[in-house]
This record gives C-alpha cells, sequence and structure tokens, in this order.
C-alpha cells in the first residue's frame, strides 16, 4: 500500500511510487478547473483510507460550503471530520506584508496542535500576491512551503490559481522547488468542455503523457490514463462466440479470447449488429456492455425485440446480460464519454463492450487522432479487464489505424446485390466471402430464431424470474 494516495484510482494506479513522504504537491489552475475538489478529494481520501490526519485551510470557503461540494463529488467529508481525521480552517485573507509572518505563525501553531500529515493551502495566490516582488516576503513565504511537508512529516498540497484573463501565475517560484506539479484545465473544443490534467513534474517518476482527460463526477474525479503497458496480460483462455451464423469465417471469429479486440466495418445496418451481440452474450452467458453512439437505448431494444416478435417492455427482462448504454456526442465531448464507459465497464465487469458508431465521434472530433488514441487505451482496458472489445464502425472507408491495431478484423461490404465479409487476425491476410442479401437474411432469421428459443426456454426453466 502507498503511504499516500490521490485518492483517485487510475492516478493512484499510475502514478504509484509518486506520494511518499515529505512530498510537495502544487495544484494549479484558473478558476473551476477542479483544484479544491482535487485537494479535497486527497484530503479526505488519505484520512479515510489510510488514517493520516488532514488539515484543510482556506482562505476562501467556509467549512459548510466545502463540506457541501465535497460531499456533491461523493466524498465522505463529514464522517472524516466527525472522525477527528480532518480539520478544515478558514482563515482571514491578509493584506498587508507585516500580515505574513503573523498568517504563518498561525498556521504552524494550528499545526503543532493537530499534528496533521496531510495539509492543504486553499490558495497561496492571495498571500503571494502580498508578497509582491519583494524579496525578502517572498523568500520567507517559498521557505515556509518548501518545508511544510518536513514539518507534517507527511505531504503538503498548495493549490495556485491563476487569474482568468490573465496568464500571469505568481506561484513559478514554487514551481521549482515542489516534486509534483499538476496543471488542471479546461479547454473548450466545439461548444463542449473538456476537462484535462498536466502533470508537469513528478520527481522520481517518468512522465510520457502530459495530458491526460479528466471528470468531475457525482462519484468524484476520474482520470483517463492509458495502462501502463507492462500491466496489459495476453488475451484470456476463455473464449466466446460471436455469431455462428457466420460460419464460413469461423476460423476467425468463432474463438474469440477474452481481451482481444474486433473492428467490424458494417455496411450493412445496425440492426445485425445487436441482435449479433444479443445472441453472443445470450449463448456464451456473457454480460455485454453496448454503447452506442447511434441510437437510444430504448430504440436498440426495440429493433431486437421487432426483430423477435417480442414486446420491448419484455425484451429488456430477457436480455438483461445485455446492458445499453447511449451517448450523444453533440452533448458530450469524446473524454467524456470515455470517462462513462469506463466508469460502466468497471462497474459492470462485461465481457463483451461494443462502442457502436465509433464513425460518429470521429466524424464530429476536431482531432481525430485524439479520438483513436483514446480507443486503442480503451483496447488495452478491455484486455485488463478480461473482456472483448467490439468497436463498430459505419463508415463508407474502414478506418486504417483501427484495421491494424485490432487484434480481429471483419469488413462488410455491399456489392452489386451481395454483401460480401472480409475477416482477418492481425497481420494475416483477409479471407473474403460473398453471399446474397436474401441469404444473410435467413441467417439473421436463424440467429433471432435460436435467440428467440434460447430466451423463452430460459423463462420458462426459471418461473421466478418471469413472474410478476
Ligand atoms: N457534483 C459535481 N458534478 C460535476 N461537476 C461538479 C460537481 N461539483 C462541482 N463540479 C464542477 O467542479 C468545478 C469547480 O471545481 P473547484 O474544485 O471548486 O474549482 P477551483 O477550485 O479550481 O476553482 C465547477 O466548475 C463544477 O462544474
Ligand atoms: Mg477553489
Amino acid at each position: 500500500m502507498a503511504q499516500f494516495i490521490f485518492g483517485i484510482e487510475e492516478m493512484d494506479e499510475y502514478y504509484k511510487r509518486a506520494l511518499a513522504p515529505r512530498r510537495l504537491v502544487v495544484l494549479k489552475g484558473h478558476p473551476g478547473s477542479g483544484k479544491t475538489l482535487f485537494a479535497s478529494t486527497m484530503c479526505v481520501s488519505n484520512a479515510l483510507k489510510l488514517g493520516h490526519k488532514c488539515l484543510y485551510i482556506s482562505f476562501q470557503e467556509d467549512e459548510e460550503k466545502f463540506v457541501e461540494y465535497s460531499q456533491g463529488i461523493g466524498l465522505r467529508t463529514t464522517e472524516a471530520i466527525e472522525k477527528g481525521l480532518l480539520k478544515f480552517v478558514r482563515l482571514p485573507l491578509i493584506s498587508s506584508e507585516e500580515g505574513i509572518s503573523e498568517l504563518l505563525d498561525e498556521i504552524s501553531r494550528i499545526v503543532s496542535e493537530y499534528k496533521p500529515k496531510v495539509i492543504v493551502v486553499d490558495s497561496i495566490s492571495p498571500i503571494l500576491q502580498v508578497a509582491g516582488f519583494e524579496p525578502r516576503a517572498r523568500g520567507l513565504l517559498q521557505n515556509y512551503f518548501y518545508n511544510m511537508p518536513s514539518i507534517v512529516d507527511g505531504i503538503a498540497i498548495l493549490i495556485a490559481e491563476i487569474p482568468l484573463d490573465e496568464n500571469v501565475y505568481t506561484g513559478s517560484g514554487i514551481d521549482f522547488v515542489a516534486d509534483i506539479v499538476i496543471y488542471l484545465k479546461s479547454e473548450v473544443k466545439g461548444n463542449l468542455l473538456v476537462r484535462k490534467m498536466e502533470i508537469k513534474k513528478i520527481r522520481g517518476h517518468g512522465i510520457y503523457i502530459s495530458d491526460s482527460p479528466f471528470k468531475i463526477t457525482s462519484q468524484g474525479i476520474q482520470v483517463f490514463l492509458p495502462p501502463l503497458i507492462e500491466d496489459v496480460p495476453p488475451p484470456g483462455p476463455s473464449v466466446i462466440i460471436l455469431d455462428p451464423a457466420l460460419e464460413h469465417l469461423e476460423k476467425y471469429i468463432s474463438k474469440i479470447r477474452l481481451g482481444e479486440s474486433i473492428y467490424m466495418k458494417s455496411g450493412g445496418g445496425d440492426e445485425a449488429i445487436y441482435l449479433t451481440i444479443a445472441y453472443a452474450s445470450h449463448a456464451n452467458k456473457a454480460k455485454a456492455l453496448l454503447v452506442s453512439f447511434r441510437r437510444s437505448e430504448e430504440e436498440v431494444r426495440e429493433m431486437i425485440g421487432e426483430r423477435l416478435g417480442i414486446d420491448p417492455v419484455r425484451i429488456e427482462k430477457l436480455i438483461e446480460e445485455m446492458m445499453v448504454h447511449s451517448i450523444n456526442p453533440a452533448e458530450k465531448s469524446f473524454e467524456e464519454s470515455l470517462g462513462e464507459i469506463l466508469y460502466l465497464a468497471k462497474r459492470l465487469k462485461p465481457q463483451i463492450l461494443v462502442i457502436d458508431g465509433i464513425d460518429v465521434p470521429l466524424m464530429l472530433s476536431d482531432s481525430p487522432k485524439e479520438v483513436l488514441l483514446h480507443v486503442r487505451n480503451l483496447q488495452l482496458i478491455a484486455r485488463m479487464l478480461n473482456c472483448v472489445i467490439l468497436i463498430v464502425d459505419y463508415s463508407e472507408k474502414p478506418n486504417d489505424p483501427l484495421l491494424r491495431l485490432s487484434d480481429i478484423v471483419i469488413v462488410s461490404n455491399l456489392r452489386n446485390g451481395e454483401v460480401c465479409i472480409s475477416a482477418a487476425r492481425k497481420g494475416k491476410p483477409f479471407d473474403t466471402r460473398c453471399m446474397s442479401i436474401s441469404m444473410l437474411e435467413d441467417y439473421r432469421e436463424l440467429l433471432a430464431r435460436k435467440l428467440k428459443e434460447g430466451l423463452t426456454q430460459r423463462v420458462s426453466k426459471t418461473p421466478m424470474e418471469s413472474g410478476g
């Protein structure tokens, strides 16, 4: 177990050794970038998970608001306070240089009385501003902050504000002496907000990614970090069957190992995809999570229900291992969507994860390359979660990077009234078979029949489930 934590799962996994005792952390950013909530997360998590007392000093807000906002992102702040593991202190802002040493004395007094292991100062900017460029006052402050981690024999987290319309940043001296500097940013892409975290420095730790998207949710802060490649295992031994209707391609797709990634360029409609997933989920007794950028949850269920001749309300109960989640890409950035996908995948632990309609975010994004990078990371994360990931693309032409990166590629095209399906494992030549559209339709019917049989059988076997 680490000695101190960020309290954000992804960061604690990725930056395992970053938070040793006597580390000075600087969190900087514009107003609203998430500094206070990030620091609150660290404070409450170290208190409740590791029993480290945390002292939160604020010049900005009162305790009531601090508790309310931090609990709003799922932190158990009141509990930490009640257990004596968190102390919130609001100090008045100072206005003169003489006030500085009085303030520092006051902080020292509280520290020696409470004996915290984690201390947060939210924020150091107004104090630095009072010191201005006066070298003696600045020196005093920098020295004090620099020594803070040693004084508490733990970690100190200093928040530094960057004013909205300025790029003037008064805390730069502190950056030089800090062990960890995290810059929280929010960018507007199109008209969508994307939060990003830039790790400017972590002493004793390599930094390979500069910007990582993150999300503030009612369950806490979620950071999207690529998995460390040494943590990514080979695909698992278990296999799943995707679609026995496509028998001639069995060589490729009848044995898909958990953790493998499939890229599918669909030449036909999405109904076939939904039916296939419902079947695969049912036949393999595997949980499936279908995330659609194209259709709403209800529509997907209706389409499956219609083909099977089952009421959409009943179909929801019948295909309960198949969870459908829809995302409107005009409403959320792809980074936000990713957070949602990961949250669901980690909670539901599906064996099949489907990203339905990757062409939509690729088409709408200003930076399709970034979307692809995230998709690649999603493939690696699926591998770690021991889950097959199927990325479905409905565009005219297959996407070259996805063709190259996926373990299995299935491309279907409509040609002169025929459907031609090409499939290959990574690096192997394509095997192409064509069939008439009516023949494909027969396959679909067969699949639907098998699925319906299976579903109704299960219902009759377990009357408890179907009752009510
Ligand atoms: N429960 C919540 N769910 C989602 N976003 C939230 C929630 N609470 C606060 N936020 C977001 O967090 C931002 C404020 O974060 P905060 O840490 O106070 O910023 P800073 O301290 O950098 O000014 C707000 O812009 C708001 O959009
Ligand atoms: Mg704040």
